[in-house]
């Protein structure tokens, strides 16, 4: 038995090892296939930043500012915070850079929030999200969800589901909050024990709450969508049209307000079906029309969305959709001659674009066809002694069945070309 290990990963944190890697691998490339599509570029900024850049992106009173940011000082005294989402930091990188409208970005980024582990919520986390600024039409926030959806279809989710809901602007929330204030005020001692406490500092929030106390407090109360202004109507409404001659089909849903105080106008999530309830959100974003003027910018409006890589997983896993697990190899070399011939054939198979492999450390012919079999190739690459003398190679089908088919042998010199040609049978 090997001993325990002195260290593991941090609380709160997993690897991610090759096999369900290979997954998270697919999920990234056919993300970025998407976003190139829709005409989203690739930005990579730090995974730190002057932690101001979080409070003022996604608010201080926001539950991921108070109680979840991983915030620490640098050797020169700089107070900076680990990434806890990728928003606040493309805005930045916005403001900071000027960069032509409409700017359409997309990442992968880990974020960090010191939250309490369970199944699908971790303290690091992957997102793939895109983020367009620079225009308020809301036929961008029809694509952006759009985007999202048929990417999440491209992957095979099949128990997915959409909904949305406008957050109108500040100006009309203003009124609308305070409606909200006078109602929680009234069935304040019905409260869960934290929003008890916290209702007058973001009332929002409890909205969002999903103890049972408070969903008994807020659904007979008011909602903002029922409050919002005409042109918030007027810009949802074009959001709803537009997702309907897309055939994208979605729920309006009044109390999705979301945990970041950036957001403005539409807001969206996509949950899981086939997943706990707890956990089940895929992927969430919505419009922030303010955000860049709160990173010291000029007003701008921007959109986008975050889908956490984890969760996707979990959701493919509880959907049992394997179709992106496949990490098997086209061909395996077993070699039992020793000398460079293995060594020379995996490079050239390699060259040509094949994905080859072989033993190392001169195990014996059995030992090396369980490895062959082992990592899924369709064919072995058999080098004996009776082989190196003649300068051959045996080309062994691992998947065939008829046995006369199964194996044949040729020059070592034509092993390529041959290799190539059955694979494209
Ligand atoms: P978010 O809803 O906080 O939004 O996170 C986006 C997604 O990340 C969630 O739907 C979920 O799949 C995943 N996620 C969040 N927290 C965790 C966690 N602790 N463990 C595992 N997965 C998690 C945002 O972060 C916004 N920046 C999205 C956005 C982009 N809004 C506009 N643009």
């Amino acid at each position: 038995m090997s001993p325990s290990p002195l260290f593991a990963a941090p609380k709160g944190t997993r690897d991610i090892l090759p096999g369900e890697s290979r997954r998270f691998e697919k999920l990234v490339a056919t993300f970025s296939d998407f976003a190139h599509r829709y005409g989203f570029g690739l930005i990579v900024s730090p995974l730190f930043e002057d932690v101001g850049v979080f409070h003022r992106g996604i608010g201080e009173q926001s539950d991921v500012a108070r109680k979840e940011m991983y915030v620490f000082e640098d050797r020169s005294g700089r107070r900076l915070a680990l990434r806890p989402e990728g928003t606040a930091s493309v805005v930045r990188a916005f403001v900071q850079h000027h960069p032509v409208t409409p700017w359409k970005v997309w990442y992968l980024t880990p974020a960090f929030r010191y939250e309490q582990p369970q199944a699908g919520r971790y303290r690091q986390h992957h997102q793939l999200g895109v983020e367009a600024l620079g225009t308020d039409d809301p036929t961008l926030d029809v694509e952006v969800i759009t985007l999202a959806w048929r990417f999440y279809e491209a992957v095979g989710l099949r128990q997915i589901s959409l909904m949305i809901n406008s957050m109108g602007h500040r100006a009309c929330r203003e009124p609308y909050l305070e409606l909200l204030r006078q109602h929680l005020e009234t069935h304040e001692g019905e409260l869960c024990d934290e929003h008890r406490a916290l209702w007058r500092t973001n009332a929002l929030r409890v909205l969002d709450c999903k103890q049972e106390s408070c969903v008994g407090v807020t659904a007979p109360g008011p909602m903002l969508i029922d409050h919002v202004c005409e042109e918030c109507r007027a810009h949802f409404q074009i959001v709803r049209d537009g997702l309907d001659s897309l055939g994208v089909t979605y729920s309006v849903n009044p109390r999705l307000v979301r945990g970041f105080d950036y957001y403005t106008r539409t807001t969206f999530e996509f949950v899981s079906g086939a997943m706990n309830s707890a956990q089940n959100a895929v992927g969430g974003g919505g419009r922030y029309d303010r955000l860049a003027e709160e990173l010291g910018g000029d007003p701008t409006s921007g959109i986008g969305f975050g889908s956490g890589l984890e969760r996707l997983m979990l959701a493919l896993e509880a959907e049992s959709i394997v179709a992106l697990d496949d990490s098997s190899i086209d061909v395996f070399i077993v070699d039992t001659a020793g000398g460079q011939s293995s060594l020379v054939l995996v490079e050239a198979l390699r060259a040509v674009g094949l994905s080859a492999e072989r033993s190392y450390d001169q195990r014996s012919m059995k030992s090396q066809m369980k490895l062959a079999d082992r990592s899924g190739a369709r064919l072995a690459l058999l080098i004996g002694p009776r082989e190196r003398e003649s300068d051959t190679v045996t080309i062994r089908d691992l998947r065939g069945t008829d046995e006369a088919q199964r194996q044949h042998s040729v020059a070592l010199l034509d092993a390529t070309a041959t290799v190539l040609q059955l694979l494209t049978k």
